[in-house]
């Protein structure tokens, strides 16, 4: 486990994928704090919008994520920790690295090198990786009343992309992510989180 007495559990996946909705409850059953990226924190309201609807590079946008994660692990995610609370964060790393590099094609070293500069090395006890396909995706955004975004722009080829780059990510590293099945039923994604959740950290939920 990590140097804290809490944990730092992060929810990723594709768009869609319903980890927003799983990490939020999760959260509040724990008692943990609940937070997520982009624009964690009410100062980083301006980056959000910056990597959401405006026309930035792709370099631009790789750094944006990077210092609005900076922002929320100095002000929000390691103080949590420091204070002996859970943290449960909708996106962290991990989206950087599928969305950045496996998307946008920047290399993999790359992100990670200033991903760990920007978070001082903070690497979450535990990644939830809810995985839908291509399609599901797909027919979910269709019925989605959400906003659309520059990444819904994108063509499906980036999408793919990502999603094969969070099994990819999740398979090097199986000590600290674990893939789950995001086209089940709702009721049985939660049954499956909370498994997880109480097998790995002992998290009564
Ligand atoms: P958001 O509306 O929060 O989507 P979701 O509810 O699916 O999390 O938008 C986040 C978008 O930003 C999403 O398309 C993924 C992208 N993103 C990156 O490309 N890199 C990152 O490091 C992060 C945190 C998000």
């Amino acid at each position: 486990m990590g140097r804290y007495e809490g944990s730092f559990v992060v929810f990723e996946g594709g768009d869609e994928s319903g980890k927003t909705t799983h990490a939020r409850w999760i959260a509040e059953q724990r008692g943990a704090v609940f937070t997520f990226e982009p624009g964690g924190t009410a100062e980083n309201e301006e980056y959000r919008k910056a990597l959401m609807h405006s026309e930035v590079s792709h370099r631009t946008e790789a750094l944006l994520f990077a210092a609005d994660r900076a922002e929320h692990v100095h002000k929000v995610i390691r103080p949590a920790l420091e204070g002996g609370r859970d943290v449960v964060c909708d996106r962290y790393i991990g989206s950087s690295l599928a969305y950045q590099s496996y998307g946008r094609g920047f290399e993999l070293a790359d992100i990670w090198k200033f991903s760990k500069f920007a978070t001082e090395g903070l690497l979450p006890d535990l990644v939830l990786l809810l995985h839908i396909p291509y399609e599901a995706y797909a027919a979910r955004r269709q019925q989605s009343l959400k906003g659309i975004t520059r990444f819904d722009r994108e063509a499906e080829d980036f999408h793919r992309r990502v999603l094969e780059g969070y099994l990819d990510l999740a398979s090097r590293d199986r000590e600290k992510w674990v893939i789950i099945d995001g086209t089940q039923t709702p009721e049985n994604v939660r049954l499956e989180v909370c498994e997880v959740l109480t097998k790995r950290l002992g998290w009564e939920l």
